[in-house]
């Protein structure tokens, strides 16, 4: 490779990396495997290493990603959530073993657990209470999820027995089993919001939940496989996890104790069909030295023990021929590359397309028409193209060319930056788009217009009926009558349920608008703020990021969405048509808080957290989710976090306690 040809691929890792970092830690939405994963880092880092000519203090090498969320009070890890290095055969097994057997100078025992497909967890315990629970964040801070935490039923509050330590922590995982995931997934696409990839990226996201209630109903799991603190006494992890089972922690059954590598890889391959019968997700094993003492001779290098390898289990895959590829366009003009692939049978199922994500991971995979490739279906419920076989590639075979117009409406399609999609602009006049946007409005948990499926849209559509949503208002009988194998019973039902829509709450008309990034849970909250259509189109983006849940992006997207003509045109039409704009009179005690914007920070002893957001709303008030200069008061609990503190000492914003708030409102 040329200089510049290193130089390039250098800042293509970096920029492909970030992004899916971003996926990964911030949207819980990553877009590659971790296999692919490690190996885009370790090309990054062996290219780094190779040429340090092109050392960038900024590289994703040189940190690790975060999960920490802004809402949520950031704490330091009294000792650091480490990760594990992986292997995926049993030649690094043995080699693993033979780092073990060299540093004991016998053979080790090892002990063996399932790796659980979940996002990690801190717990305390302080006199055998649980005093508080952590995200692993970026392994030296995390996110205090406690309250959220408290709710998982499989979590000990209080500890059973004696003979715990006084204060210890305990790591594991907090997982979403196939039935809670399942029975969630079926509630959201209900109400209309994007379903979950796989169980950890739910178990991840309702964890980061505001409402702890929420977090309550969704039937969160854990498992449990670690033990930290100072002065703790064992000697073996197998007797320590065994006496962890004692005092009330999940510790899972299938933990074993093993003399040598080999029992471990039968067990490993015991699992590896196995783990298909389980009713959570395990992408692996864990093996970790069993003698404590041993343990703390190999210690950890900066990122993971020494003493313990994950094994990562080998997602089901299959080669077939790529015959040809779709574009899909979205409701939001999003393009999604789709493989048509010779029919072949996978995990018992017959595949016959699968996802190719975008533009950047063709390239990385380069990816060509007629190629023999590999589909896997991994966690996720749509399988997708993983790799290609290089050595069945013909002479004749050429790149695969990208396509720069939409294969609907042939406008040049756009990619903003930082995103991996390409989008068709012309979100006004191409069908998938238009005909999407109106089956949005429709669908249950937006204006819920029954009797209007997607093929009767599609029908009203190509027959130059209707072109946008506000165009449902104009429908007549007889239009609606005149379409293929639609009687007049139906027609009528259709501009009934047209006419009950003019009623729907306005949370759920601002969602139905198709606002991007504007969900279901989003849109009733704004709805709370603003009151009606025209006062939430007047907001200025300060207004906009003082609601909870809503932040730049959110703030962003509402603003350029009113500042369309067209937009702005199509409400005037829902106006014009007896939509209502405006919500539903609140409960109102009194007004003893207009005007003033209050943020919630810590716990409380008086009420929830909950109730004081409904007690700020009902006395006029709004809830702000961050400290900004547009704050007017922090109403804090215990355990305020130091930077907020520090921000509403520097902003010179009023603290003021929950008695204080009591007082002000009149209430108790
Ligand atoms: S031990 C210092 N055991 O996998 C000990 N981790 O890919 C560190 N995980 O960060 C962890 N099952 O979140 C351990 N039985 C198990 C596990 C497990 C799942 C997770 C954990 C870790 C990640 C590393």
């Amino acid at each position: 490779m040329s200089e510049q040809a290193i130089k390039d691929r250098i800042a293509f890792l970096r920029e492909v990396i970030d992004r899916e970092n971003h996926r990964y830690y911030v949207l819980n939405d990553p877009e590659i495997d971790d296999r692919e994963y490690d190996r885009l880092i370790s090309e990054l880092k062996k290219l780094e290493d190779e040429h340090p000519e092109f050392y960038d203090p900024a590289s994703p090498t040189l940190r690790v990603g975060s999960d920490i969320t802004a809402s949520f009070e950031q704490r330091r890890h009294r000792y650091p959530m480490l990760s594990l290095s992986n292997t995926y055969n049993t030649e690094e097994l043995l080699e693993f073993d033979a780092r073990c057997r060299r540093e004991s100078g016998t053979e080790p025992q090892y002990v063996c657990e399932l790796k659980f497909d979940g996002t990690a967890i801190s717990l305390t315990y302080e006199k055998g209470i649980l005093t508080q629970a952590l995200t692993r964040g970026d392994g030296t801070v995390g996110d205090d999820v406690t309250a959220n935490v408290r709710t998982i039923r499989s979590i000990p509050l209080k500890l059973h027995g004696d003979g715990y330590p006084d204060f210890f922590e305990m790591r594991g995982e907090i997982i979403m089993p196939h039935a809670s995931f399942d029975r969630l997934n079926r509630e959201r696409e209900e109400i209309g919001e994007q379903p979950f990839a796989n169980p950890r990226n739910a178990a991840a996201g309702t964890l980061k939940q505001q409402s702890s209630q929420v977090v309550a109903g969704r039937g969160l799991d854990s498992y449990l496989y670690y033990i930290v603190g100072d002065g703790l006494d064992f000697t073996s992890h197998f007797d320590a996890m065994t006496r962890c089972r004692e005092w009330g922690f999940k510790v899972s059954e299938h933990m074993r104790r093993f003399n040598s590598i080999e029992e471990v890889i039968e067990y490993i391959n015991h699992w590896d069909t196995e783990r298909k019968r389980l009713p959570y997700d395990t992408d692996g094993m864990v093996i970790k030295v069993d003698d404590i003492a041993l343990q703390r001779r190999m210690g950890f290098t900066a990122k993971a023990p020494k003493w313990a390898v994950a094994y990562k289990f080998k997602a089901e895959r299959a080669a077939t021929r790529l015959l040809s590829i779709d574009y899909q366009v979205g409701r939001t003009g999003a393009v999604t590359p789709v493989a048509n692939l010779e029919p072949v049978r996978l995990a018992g199922t017959t595949v016959k397309r699968a996802s190719l994500h975008n533009a950047d991971q063709i390239a990385i995979l380069d990816i060509r028409l007629g190629d023999t490739v590999y589909v896997e279906k991994g966690g996720e419920i749509i399988p997708k193209v993983v790799g290609v076989e290089l050595s069945s590639r013909g002479s004749e075979s050429r790149p695969l060319v990208y396509i720069d117009r939409c294969p609907v409406c042939g406008t040049p399609l756009v990619r903003p930056e930082g995103e991996a999609r390409h989008y068709c602009p012309n979100s006004d006049g191409c069908r998938p788009q238009q005909v999407g946007k109106i089956i949005h409005f429709v669908s249950r948990g937006a204006m819920d217009i029954d009797g209007l499926g997607e093929e009767i849209i599609e029908m009203l559509y190509d027959e130059d009926l209707i072109r946008d949503y506000a165009d449902l208002y104009d429908l007549t009988r007889s239009q609606i009558a005149s379409l293929d194998r639609m009687g007049e019973r139906s027609a009528d039902n259709i501009v009934n349920a047209v006419e009950r829509s003019k009623q729907t709450p306005l949370g759920k008309l601002l969602f139905a608008l198709g606002i991007r990034f504007v969900g279901a849970t989003t849109a009733v909250k704004i709805a709370d703020a603003f009151g009606s259509v025209d006062a939430l189109a007047a907001a200025s983006y300060d207004e906009l990021m003082a609601v909870d849940e809503v932040g730049d992006k959110i703030a962003e997207s509402i603003t350029a969405f009113f500042a369309s003509p067209h937009n702005r045109y199509l409400i005037e039409r829902l106006r014009k048509a007896g939509v209502r704009m405006t919500a539903e009179k609140r409960e109102v005690v009194s007004d003893a808080l207009a005007g003033k914007t209050i943020v919630i920070s810590g716990t409380f002893s008086r009420h929830s957290r909950e109730e004081y957001k409904a007690m700020i709303e009902a006395h006029g008030g709004k809830n702000g989710s961050s400290i900004s200069k547009n704050t007017s008061w922090v109403l804090a609990g215990d355990n305020m976090g130091p930077a907020k503190l520090k921000k509403a000492e520097q902003l010179g914003i009023e603290i003021i306690d929950e008695e204080r708030f009591l007082e002000i409102i009149g209430g108790e």
